[in-house]
């Protein structure tokens, strides 16, 4: 039995936090201690309390003055697209064609998919994400090549093969016989092995004939316990493309309602330009949009109106997440900066603890993982962040200046990336120090 004993300034949220000063809703010890066994957290408290309960031997760990935190989760990340990142100039359609298609075609082979899993899990434990809800390339083996490495590293994610049949090139192309046999043998052979979670994953409208969604809605159907990922009304020009294509129904929402693809386990990429009567239906069924801030406003798609659609009569639940590649950049920290400025331009702003309940326990809520990760709750799995607010130069001459946790969180969301991110525990195992040797 491993156990180990961590020591710093714990924060874990409860609920929302309506103000900065809604104090009940997050639990913060100056000087708290976690006590992990096997994986888990099996005390959470003040240091004093938790340390009585650890036994001989356990191993302690002091992170002060560190904050402790749960693992970030990021809800919806391409990982074929490492190298789309960064590519110059066109909006969603043509970023598609000229760069991610082209891109995505390289998992045809296996041992590319295989190094870019890797990769990209690495980036994200250097980045304080323990948790992702990714897509992977059309292509089986690239499935395959993300749970494997995800399972070797005994992390907590949600993935799935792409469906597309139509409107891209050749070689990142199935059919809705193939889609469909594929998603059903990377389901037999993936979900629930370890920690591993398998999203049903049309890529959207554009690229699926409707056999294909109606064949993606039979899979949920016949696994109505798995989660559905796509994208909707990121951009005008898709939209409008998405009517043509659909011209039977009343609106883009309306195809994946259609197709019976929209339930509580639905997350639905951008959301931007939604109609009343689409954000009613996604509200409706307990879908979630899925805020991509950095993407957005790189490909130029648009602003999220976040607080209108978390306040609105029929509340959208909402979830936070880079969109890699076409956000820019891997970090949750620099995506909800990126976030409270989009926010901002709709004359809002949220607060820190909003944006760190975010991060966490709002994502976790979102992909209904919350009684596994997105807390430092007693019985969870041990999916910690350690982050450090002094982590460059810049950071600490700022620190001189700051009294309240609420003004350090928001110092780290501004100024933070994996510089600030000291150490990453995944089920319990330290992983950025690990990897970094
Ligand atoms: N819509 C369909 N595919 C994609 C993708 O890979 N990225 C983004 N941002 N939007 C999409
Ligand atoms: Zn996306």
């Amino acid at each position: 039995m491993i156990s180990i004993l961590l020591r710093g300034r714990t924060l874990s949220f409860l609920r929302w936090p309506e103000t900065i000063d809604d104090h009940s809703a997050w639990r913060y010890e100056d000087d708290g201690g976690l006590l992990i066994r096997d994986g888990r957290i099996v005390a959470a408290g003040a240091y004093a309390e938790v340390e009585k309960q650890a036994g001989q031997g356990v191993k302690k760990i002091d992170h002060r003055p560190h904050l402790l935190l749960p693992g970030f989760i990021d809800a919806h990340v391409h990982f074929p697209q490492m190298q789309v990142i960064a590519s110059h100039g066109a909006e969603l359609l043509d970023w598609l064609n000229t760069y991610t298609f082209p891109e995505e075609t390289k998992f045809r082979n296996a041992q590319h998919g295989r190094r870019i899993a890797r990769l990209f899990l690495d980036e994200m434990v250097r980045h304080g994400t323990t948790t992702v809800a990714a897509y992977c390339s059309v292509h089986k083996a690239s499935a395959e090549a993300f749970f494997a490495e995800s399972h070797h590293r005994n992390m907590l994610n949600i993935a799935g093969k792409v469906m597309m049949d139509r409107n891209a090139p050749e070689g990142v192309l199935d059919t809705p016989q193939s889609g469909y046999d594929d998603t059903k043998a990377l389901i037999e052979e993936w979900h629930g092995k370890g920690r591993q979670l398998y999203a049903i994953t049309p890529r959207f409208a554009i690229t699926s004939s409707p056999e294909q969604l109606e064949m993606a809605g039979t899979l949920c159907r016949e696994h109505p316990d798995l989660h559905m990922q796509t994208h909707l009304s990121e951009n005008h020009a898709e939209i409008a493309f998405t009517r043509e294509l659909y011209p039977q129904l009343r609106d883009y929402t309306d195809v994946y309602e259609h197709y019976g693809l929209l339930g509580k386990k639905s997350l639905l990429g951008h959301c931007i330009h939604l109609s009343e009567r689409e954000a009613d239906a996604i509200s409706d069924a307990g879908s979630i949009a899925v805020f991509c801030p950095t993407s957005n406003l790189f490909l130029g798609s648009g602003l999220f109106d976040y607080q209108r659609h978390r306040r609105r009569d029929k509340a959208l639940r909402i979830a936070a997440a880079t969109d890699v590649g076409g956000g820019t950049n891997y970090s949750m920290l620099r995506t909800m900066d990126e976030g409270y400025k989009v926010i901002a331009l709709n004359g809002e702003k949220l607060n820190p603890f909003q944006s760190f309940w975010q991060l966490t326990r709002g994502n976790a809520e979102a992909l209904s993982v919350l009684e596994k990760v997105g807390t430092l709750d007693q019985d969870t799995d041990a999916d910690i962040v350690v982050l450090d607010a002094r982590a460059t130069p810049a950071m600490r001459l700022r620190m001189e200046t700051i009294e309240t946790l609420a003004e350090e969180l928001f110092l780290l969301q501004t100024l933070g990336d994996d510089r600030a991110v000291r150490e990453v525990y995944v089920a319990g195992r330290a992983a950025k120090s690990d990897m970094a040797t």
